[in-house]
């Protein structure tokens, strides 16, 4: 989907997501030492917000400028500072080594455009720092619940894996994990996303 696609999905005045932390980044982020984070796809703010709730200095980088927008708002409600960066992914360099926790959730693109993103948000990652990556999975669509149903923009966790080769980082987590949906729609199915997790040693 294009920046302005994306603008048109977050023009509601509602947010479109939730101004919840995904739970995902809690779990694996709560633990770390606290130092910059950079929230590559940041859309409304949710989770850069999170992050500077508990204390990171965060930068939040998105394309579209009505989804940074409300990022804004929410981290003026909440009364925290968050950099908002307006920057196509694809292209996108963010400074090498310059990050203690790079994360990349729910950016849902076909593989050339996953691979370059990726790779950039390894090259980020500080020395001892963790890079995060988050989307539902291939299998979702068949045996999971909600997310696109274009299996070109579906990530698989060895391929993100592949990604990381040579970049330097060590993957200590690369696994499908369920995410319960409360929608009774899911008839209890959970939804599949893709965890990967490294590191810079
Ligand atoms: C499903 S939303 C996820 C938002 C956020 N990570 C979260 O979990 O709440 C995907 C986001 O990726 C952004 N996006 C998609 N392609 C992008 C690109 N090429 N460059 C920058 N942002 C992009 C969209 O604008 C959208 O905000």
């Amino acid at each position: 989907m294009s920046a302005e696609e994306w603008d048109r999905r977050y023009a509601g005045r509602e947010l479109l997501w939730t101004a919840a932390p995904t739970r995902f980044l809690v779990a694996e982020a709560t633990d770390l030492v606290r130092g910059r984070a950079l929230d590559l796809a940041c859309g409304e703010g949710r989770n850069a917000v999170w992050l500077a709730e508990q204390g990171w200095r965060v930068t939040g980088v998105d394309f579209s400028q009505v989804g940074l927008r409300k990022a804004r708002l929410l981290a003026e409600r909440r009364g925290v500072e968050v950099a908002w960066v307006c920057a196509d992914l694809v292209g996108y360099r963010p400074d090498r080594g310059a990050y203690e926790l790079v994360i990349v959730f729910y950016l849902q693109v076909p593989a050339h455009e996953r691979r370059a993103v990726v790779r950039a948000a390894a090259d980020a990652v500080a020395p001892g720092g963790t890079l995060l990556v988050v989307a539902h999975d291939s299998s979702n669509i068949e045996r999971g619940y909600g997310g696109p149903q274009d299996p070109r923009v579906l990530y698989d966790g060895a391929a993100v894996v592949a990604d990381l080769e040579g970049t330097g980082l060590e993957v200590e987590r690369a696994e499908v994990v369920e995410r319960r949906v409360d929608d009774p729609a899911a008839g209890g199915r959970s939804a599949l996303d893709v965890l990967v997790r490294a590191r810079r040693g």
